[in-house]
């Protein structure tokens, strides 16, 4: 299996993004189309592609103020290209992306703890508004 990485979208489309993104979200999980306009419109991304598909098979997004401060609110690889290094590939490219800022923070639960820490990061406390109802995100322009 070959996957490629990239730090743009600009030549995909929702079909590239099919592939079961999205575990836990149940029962309102973004659409592909919200989820590429998402991966657009944060300030940095990087996704994976299986090169044999053109499918995209994991990403993750940031979203930073361009000085001081970034987020990664998400990080996913599908379950069947798990266990291959593409997580940490696609976090390794990011914090990469992001090593002229002072904070990068992202939240998480405690048994993803170690995949973070492996790559440098280290435990914090943190505090969260999750809006349910809106968990499939807000209406996309028409
Ligand atoms: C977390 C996630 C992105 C890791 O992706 P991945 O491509 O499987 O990760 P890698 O193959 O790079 O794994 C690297 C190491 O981290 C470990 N690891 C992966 N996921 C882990 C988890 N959830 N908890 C603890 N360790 C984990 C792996 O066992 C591996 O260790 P090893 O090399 O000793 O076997 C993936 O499991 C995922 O999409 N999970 C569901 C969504 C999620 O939890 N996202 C994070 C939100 S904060």
């Amino acid at each position: 299996m070959s996957v490629r990485y990239q730090d743009h979208v600009d030549d995909l489309s929702p079909d590239h993004l099919r592939g079961g993104f999205w575990d836990g979200w149940s029962p309102n999980p973004p659409t592909p189309e919200t989820h590429l306009a998402l991966l657009r419109g944060s300030t940095h991304r990087v996704v994976a592609i299986d090169e044999a598909t053109g499918h995209v098979v994991g990403f993750v997004t940031a979203v930073s103020d361009g000085v001081l401060c970034a987020y990664i609110p998400l990080l996913e690889v599908l379950p069947a290209y798990k266990g291959r290094g593409i997580g940490t590939e696609l976090m390794r490219r990011l914090l990469a992306a992001l090593d002229d800022h002072y904070m990068i923070d992202l939240l998480c639960d405690e048994d993803v703890q170690p995949f973070y820490a492996r790559l440098g990061m280290q435990t914090t406390t943190g505090m969260a508004v999750r809006n349910y109802d809106r968990q499939a995100g807000a209406d996309l322009p028409a």
